[in-house]
């Protein structure tokens, strides 16, 4: 194909890749979203791959496709929905690992332009070798390089290499151990949820940073940019990814997750620009900035501040770890009570969290909705912002469920309305619904908007024990006069309330 058809496929792919966004911004076109995004993916490789010269590389370039592709229809299929930030913490790690790649192909592509067009040793001087290789244009632009660099754009290159593996590399570690903490099989203390922190961990972050920094002016400024401070660098950079997301409490994660899907797409840009790859850098960009805003708005939404998240828990030394001990005597309902309470509730809204996800009863809840509507019943769901383990879970089950998009409303949408309701049923939610996060500054989710559920004349929680949720910290509203806890696997006690309304 003609650089003509593959750069105007290309346009429309980026263009596809916005509609994408755009459609994803709203629960009702969220599907055409990902349909545009798939498309423009599907246009992007194809407009990709047949720039491949035939021959060996192209042969390889088919077997990994078929490979890759054969392992993401087969991790696809098998994975729950729950373990879906889990995937994207695993697959962030692929995009931080491959920038770590392609820059030190990139690296190495230097010394080999030079050697192939004109014949010098790897080791020649900075200065030699620009020199020759624009004695060498000619030769070694009809043998495909890019061999015309000025020193200038020799010395931009070398900075695109140096950042692009600096971000891969903590992309790369920092989504491994996103991932180990999200998962919570691991038995290694790094892998845990509450947040672990070197002595003197900030300094030693900043210490790395400087250290980096200086690397890259040994590495810039040297005659031979030599592969020393680059490996050094990337060892540097694997330990401030890990270091990086070891020191943020499982409460900040989901922060945590769309900040790394941030760094991805600023790797994959820093690739894009090692490849001369304007497409790369387009759709990287897309995602670096749009994982930055997504972060913002999460820190707003849980009032944490964006510095002190991106910067290992910068700040967050003073809160204390809560406890999760019970903290009084808690009064408890039987599946046939709740029918009974919900029987003569005329206004009822539904808080649901991760435990719904767990136990998959959002089919369950649609149906109880119905009956309680049937009956007159005004019923409304209270999504917030962090409930579940990504954005947007909650409003992904019950669309799944086909629960109308008109009476699920955002946390800041409904918040107000508690005190004038007769019932609320916290379905699998736990921290979302914590008052600590308002009452307790020592709390490891102070300050964390929640919904204020305790206003209601009633409150039923449903889960199978007394234990804490995702932020480990034991949750007040369980002791309240006006909670009841109706234990047991959230999806069969709802199944039995909707046999008894
Ligand atoms: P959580 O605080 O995680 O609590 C979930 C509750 O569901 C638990 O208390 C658990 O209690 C209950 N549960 C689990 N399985 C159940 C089942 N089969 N039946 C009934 N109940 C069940 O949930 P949340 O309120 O949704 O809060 C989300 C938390 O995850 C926040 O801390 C948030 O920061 C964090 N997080 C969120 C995200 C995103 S982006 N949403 C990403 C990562 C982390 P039992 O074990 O006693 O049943």
């Amino acid at each position: 194909m003609v650089a003509g058809p593959i750069h105007m496929a290309y346009i429309l792919a980026a263009l596809l890749f916005i509609a994408a966004l755009a459609g994803l911004s709203k629960q009702e076109t969220a599907k055409y979203g990902c349909l545009s995004g798939m498309f423009g993916m599907g246009i992007a490789l194809l407009a990709t791959f047949a720039q491949v010269e035939t021959g060996l590389g192209f042969g390889l370039i088919v077997v990994a496709m078929i490979i890759g592709a054969a392992i993401g229809i087969y991790v696809a299929q098998r994975v729950a929905m729950t373990q879906m930030p889990e995937m994207i913490a695993c697959l962030h790690s692929f995009v931080g690992l491959a920038a770590v790649l392609v820059g030190f192909n990139s690296y190495f592509e230097l010394g080999a332009v030079a050697s192939d067009a004109v014949s010098i040793p790897v080791g020649a001087s900075q200065a030699t070798i620009v020199a020759m290789m624009e004695a060498a244009e000619q030769a070694a632009a009809a043998a495909g390089h890019a061999a015309e660099m000025t020193s200038g754009e020799l010395n931009t290159h070398l900075i695109e290499i140096f950042i692009g593996i600096f971000i891969g590399a903590v992309t790369f570690t920092g989504s491994i151990v996103a991932y180990g903490k999200l998962n919570g099989t691991f038995k290694l203390r790094v892998f845990k949820s509450a947040p672990l922190m070197l002595p003197g961990g900030h300094y030693l972050n900043l210490a790395g940073i400087i250290v980096s920094v200086l690397l890259c002016v040994w590495f810039m400024a040297a005659d031979t940019p030599s592969i020393i401070p680059l490996v050094l660098m990337t060892l540097i950079a694997f330990a401030f990814g890990v270091h990086l997301v070891a020191a943020i409490g499982g409460a900040d994660m989901p922060v945590v997750i769309s900040m790394l899907n941030s760094y991805s797409g600023w790797a994959a840009a820093a690739s894009g620009f090692m490849l001369s790859n304007d497409l790369l850098i387009v759709t990287g960009a897309l995602v670096g900035s749009s994982g930055a805003i997504l972060s913002y708005i999460m820190c707003k939404a849980m009032n944490r501040s964006f510095i002190s998240v991106i910067a290992g828990g910068f700040g967050n030394e003073g809160a204390a770890a809560d406890s999760d001990e019970e903290i009084g005597e808690y009064h408890e309902l039987k599946a046939v009570e709740v029918a009974d309470l919900l029987k003569n509730s005329s206004s009822v809204i539904i808080a649901p969290g991760y435990g719904m996800a767990v136990s998959q009863a959002q089919a369950a809840v649609a149906s109880l909705t119905e009956k309680l509507q049937a009956r007159g019943t005004t019923v409304r769901f209270a999504i917030h912002p962090v409930a579940g383990r990504l954005p947007g879970h909650m409003n992904v089950l019950l669309a799944e469920a086909k629960v109308p998009y008109d009476i699920v409303l955002e946390m800041d949408e409904i918040n107000d309305d508690f005190e004038d309701t007769d019932t609320v049923l916290v379905i699998g939610a736990n921290d979302t619904v914590n008052p600590a996060a308002l009452e307790n500054p020592n709390s490891p989710i102070a300050g964390m908007p929640v919904l204020e559920v305790w206003k209601a004349r009633n409150v039923v929680i449903f889960k199978r024990s007394m234990n804490a949720g995702y932020a480990g910290v034991q949750n007040p509203l369980f002791f309240k006069d006006n909670s009841f806890m109706c234990f047991g696997d959230a999806k069969k006690t709802v199944e039995e309330i909707v046999s008894n309304i």
